[in-house]
Order: structure tokens, then sequence, then C-alpha cells
């Protein structure tokens, strides 16, 4: 039972738990349609034209908050901006880039710093994975997933620093994983990431309390956001992968909640909750082993 509840929490692999967090939305936010201010603060979400950063921008447009989302391609990027603005009446700049590319960060810091945007918050969302990785996937795939999972993510942190200081308090908040916690041999790869993710999150948190920018975590179990992602779920684990994972919309609004309440770890759902308790707790080696021998 442990080894496959273990094996679950391999990102990617199940829906809808409906557990702890009932009403997500705090009374005071205004959800009334005004017309768009924009020297309302700003949120940046790298990553943020579908699945858990659109839920994340979402969320943050439920609470006022002006976005800048950036994708690589245009024509979801446009959907989300037409659909977010009219729904909750905010602006939304969209940046076409890809975050993987070296140049990437410095030219979206200074898009933002020459406009003197009034940056509040940084979501890092973009990140690449899939079932299997490490040997079995080309050097340039590899390659890819940690320039996008881990440098990009480092490197806006840094370059976007002047503005969340300038309009402190603010707040960033990096996706990492559940498969953040424990080495994966088949993600071999896309765990270590995530664990660096992770660990980055939590020493900058340190670093930037003095300067008042919060910094959380969010490491989510799996969340259907692409129709691979549920078949892959459900023909493995079945009822329990569907348990465990959590809609896009709710991981969304429970991220945004927490972040802006200054939490550093994040995990939303209760059954995911307790598995990354149970993650953390074990012998890394036994984990390892568990996750190998389910994995083969
Ligand atoms: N889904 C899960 O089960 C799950 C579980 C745990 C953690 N996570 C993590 O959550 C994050 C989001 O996952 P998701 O499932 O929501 O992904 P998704 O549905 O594929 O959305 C990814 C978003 O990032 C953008 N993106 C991808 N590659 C990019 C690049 N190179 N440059 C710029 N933008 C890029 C995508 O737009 P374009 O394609 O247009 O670029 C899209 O807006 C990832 O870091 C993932 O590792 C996911």
């Amino acid at each position: 039972m442990l080894i496959f509840i273990l094996f679950s929490v391999l990102d990617g692999y199940a829906q809808s738990c409906d557990f702890a967090e009932t009403s997500l939305l705090p009374d005071d936010i205004d959800t009334s349609v005004a017309s768009p201010d924009s020297s309302r603060p700003y949120a940046l979400i790298a990553g943020g034209s579908k699945g858990i950063g659109y839920a994340l921008a979402e969320a943050l447009a439920k609470r006022k908050y002006n976005l800048i989302l950036i994708a690589r391609h245009l024509d979801s990027l446009q959907a989300a901006k037409n659909k977010l603005e009219s729904a909750y009446s905010i602006h939304v700049e969209i940046l076409v880039h890809d975050l993987s590319r070296e140049e990437s960060a410095t030219e979206i810091a200074k898009w933002c710093i020459d406009r003197n945007i009034h940056l509040k918050v940084l979501a890092n969302v973009a990140g690449h994975g899939g079932p299997r990785d490490y040997l079995l996937t080309s050097l340039d795939t590899l390659r890819y997933m940690v320039r996008l999972n881990v440098e990009s993510m480092m490197a806006l942190s840094l370059t976007l620093l002047p503005l969340l200081e300038k309009n402190a308090p603010s707040y960033i908040l990096n996706v990492a994983s559940m498969a953040g916690f424990a080495p994966i041999p088949i993600k071999n790869l896309y765990s270590a990431t995530k664990s660096a993710v992770i660990f980055f999150s939590y020493s900058l948190r340190y670093q930037l309390k003095k300067k008042h920018i919060s910094v959380s975590c969010l490491c989510p179990g799996p969340v259907f956001t692409k129709p691979e992602v549920r078949r892959e779920t459900e023909k493995r684990f079945g009822w329990f992968g569907k348990k465990m994972a959590v809609s896009p919309k709710r991981v969304g609004e429970i991220a945004v909640k927490k972040t802006l309440k200054g939490r550093l770890i994040i995990v939303p759902g209760t059954l995911s909750k307790v598995i990354s308790v149970l993650l953390r707790a074990l012998p890394r080696r036994t984990v390892t082993s568990l996750y190998a021998k389910a994995g083969t």
C-alpha cells in the first residue's frame, strides 16, 4: 500500500480532492466588475496562459491584480487575456517568450523596469516534465528541462528583484511539485529540478525577509491540466489517482490565498498533504527504493 501511495505522487497523475479547504475566497474580495485601473498592482506569471499558471492568474484577477502573462504561444495568451479582462475588468499584458532562452529573464525585466511596472507578485510556473527522463531522454531535452525548471526561475527572481523590492511588501511564488520532496528514479532529473526549486525557495525566503518580500513554493501532486495527465493517472492509479488529484482552479485559488498569507510550502489537497509529510519523514533511501520498485 505504501508503495502504491508513494508512487502516486509522481505528478501528472490524478483529480478532485474536496477535503479541507472549502471556502477559498475570503469575504473581502471584490469580484464586482469595474473599469480597469492600470495603477493597481501587477502580478507577473511566467507560464500563465494555461494550466496551473492560468488558474493562478484567475485567482489573482479576482483579487483585482493586473497581470503580465508570459508564454511561447500568442494564441493562448490572447485567449487568456480576453477571458480575464472581460470577466474581472483588470488590465492584462501578454509577452511572448521562450523562458528557456538565457536572454528571456533580462528582456522581461527590462520591459517591466522601463514601464515602471507596479510589480507585487512574481509567479514562476512554467516547467517541463514527463513520465520518464534521465537515461531515456535526449541530452537536449534534459538541458531544456534544467533551463526552464531551474535557471529561468532563478534568473527572473534575480532580475525582477529591484521592482519587487521597490513595491514591497511583495511576493514570489515558485511552482515546484511533490516530486521534489524525494528522489524518483524514473523521473530522476524532474524530481531533482523540483527539489532545487524547493531548496532555492526555502533559502530565498530568509534572504529576502528583511526586504519584505515573501517567498512561497507550491508543491502540488497530480493536477489534470492536460488530457495526457488524466489518462496516465487513471491508467496507473485508478481510483486512488482520482482521489489524489486537485483541479487546476482549486490549486490556483489555494496557492494565491496562501501566498498572500505568506506561507512557505503550499501543498493543495488533504491527501497530498498527508503523503508529503510521509515523503519528508521517511528515510530518503527508503523512499527512493520504494519509488524504484514501483516504477519498474
Ligand atoms: N500538472 C501537474 O500534474 C503538475 C503537478 C505538479 C507540478 N506541476 C508543475 O506546475 C507547472 C505548470 O504545469 P501545468 O501542468 O500547468 O503546465 P501546462 O498546462 O502545460 O502550462 C504550462 C504553461 O507554461 C507555458 N510554458 C511552457 N513552456 C514554456 C517555455 N519554454 N517558455 C515560456 N512559457 C512556457 C505554457 O504556454 P506555452 O506552451 O504557450 O509556452 C503554459 O502557459 C510546471 O512547472 C509543472 O512542473 C504540474
